[in-house]
């Protein structure tokens, strides 16, 4: 098992990774654990897989779990669903010093962080993610939030989590492609930030999808220790730093809307274009070469996932695909920051990207 520690002075925390979490989840959370009855906000899938485990490990220790199943799927992130988790949460009267536990992937966790955000100006939470989505990226780093009508995660609040138990087993049972979809967020970090880890992930990026046990771990592991640096650094995303997890991000918010932010395109799946895309378009205005760049394109199809656009069968040109980018909540005073790369493992912001020539680019891509 590894232990990462996300270093937020007051507010810091554990993040653990290994195997065999859940059937120890109850000494593995210890004293945050203070009451007899454990709320636990899951999903039915997760639920039909992975509660018989948690059931057992908290009745074995005393406790008595009591479980919110809610319909799976992105729908979860609304007003009224975040209304029947909250007023559940005060008919059992959880109060401020209790702990709420978020088990299943990131539509669980972010529902349930902001929910714990809320209730009574703030409880604590523990996030136990089932996906490996939420494993390496949104379990990590307090960012919560519900659905607007108008766009994904625009109403929410920073709060972070007392501890996250990313159990590597829960993931046996992950659809291959959610995996694929998480895998993305995985080779992001090296794309963005190391490339001896995108190296590694050149070559082992299939294994980690095919589920093998030791790429899994080490995946999961460097993921979380990149994600707990970032945000060290730069917690609510104001000095630039924590940015840089965008990457692929813009371009992948305006190929999810294009398809309706349907299971046509998963977000993770979006990311993975998106990151090709961004590589791309850095060879485009010269800032690494188009070997480098069709080196990330090929690295991420490795793993089984697509790169081209012009597969989706989208019935548009690239104008259509900025306009969707002008709707992005990292719009700032006018002006869409992109997140592109300088090398293979460094990238930056660039706040004047002229859109006109990124529509251009899209264009030829879509051809
Ligand atoms: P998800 O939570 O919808 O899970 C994907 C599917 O897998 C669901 O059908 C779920 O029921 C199922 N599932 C989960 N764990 C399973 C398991 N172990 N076995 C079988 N099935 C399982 O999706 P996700 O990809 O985990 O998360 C996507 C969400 O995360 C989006 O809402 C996105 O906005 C959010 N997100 C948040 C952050 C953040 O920093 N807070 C970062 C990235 C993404
Ligand atoms: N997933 C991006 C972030 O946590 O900042």
């Amino acid at each position: 098992m590894a232990v990462t520690r996300v270093e937020l002075a007051g507010r810091s925390y554990d993040v653990q990774v290994g195997e065999g979490l859940l059937v120890n989840f109850p000494s593995l959370c210890g004293a945050l654990l203070r009451k007899k009855n454990v709320p636990i906000i899951t999903d039915k899938n997760v639920a039909a897989n992975w509660r018989d485990t948690l059931t057992t490990a908290l009745q074995a220790a005393g406790f008595e779990p009591d479980y919110l199943v809610l319909d799976p799927g992105e729908s979860a992130k609304s007003w009224p669903v975040l209304e029947e988790v909250v007023d559940w949460l005060l008919a059992r009267e959880v109060e401020r010093g209790d702990h709420i536990v978020a088990l299943g992937g990131g539509v669980i966790g972010d529902l349930t962080g902001f929910a714990s955000a809320i209730m009574k100006r703030g409880c604590g939470f523990i996030q136990v993610p089932t996906t490996l989505l939420a494993q390496v990226d949104s379990s990590v780093g307090g960012k919560t939030a519900i659905n607007a009508s108008t766009g994904k995660n625009l109403i929410g609040a920073f709060h972070q989590p007392s501890l996250v138990l990313a159990d590597t087993g829960a993931l046996a049972t992950l659809p291959r492609r959610e995996m694929l979809a998480g895998y993305a967020e995985v080779i992001k970090y090296g794309i963005l930030g190391d490339r001896a880890f995108f190296d590694w992930c050149e070559s082992n990026g299939a294994n980690v999808v095919a589920h093998d046990h030791d790429a899994v771990e080490y995946a999961v592991t460097q993921s979380v220790k990149a994600k707990a640096r970032i945000v060290a650094e730069d917690e609510r995303e104001t000095t630039g730093a924590r940015a840089l997890l965008n990457l692929g991000h813009t371009f992948g918010h305006a190929l999810e809307a294009q398809t309706g932010y349907s299971e046509r395109l998963l977000h993770g799946e979006a990311v993975a274009m998106g990151m090709a895309l961004a590589a791309r378009y850095s060879a485009r205005l010269g800032h690494i070469g188009s070997e480098d760049a069709e080196r990330v394109a090929t690295a991420i199809a490795a793993s089984g996932l697509r790169t081209e656009i012009r597969d989706l069968g989208m019935n548009c040109d690239g104008a259509v695909l900025v306009a969707h980018m002008l709707h992005d909540k990292k719009m700032d005073a006018g002006t869409l920051p992109f997140v592109l790369l300088r090398a293979i493992g460094e990238a930056y912001l660039d706040k004047d990207v002229a859109l006109d020539d990124v529509a251009a680019f899209l264009t030829e891509q879509l051809a």
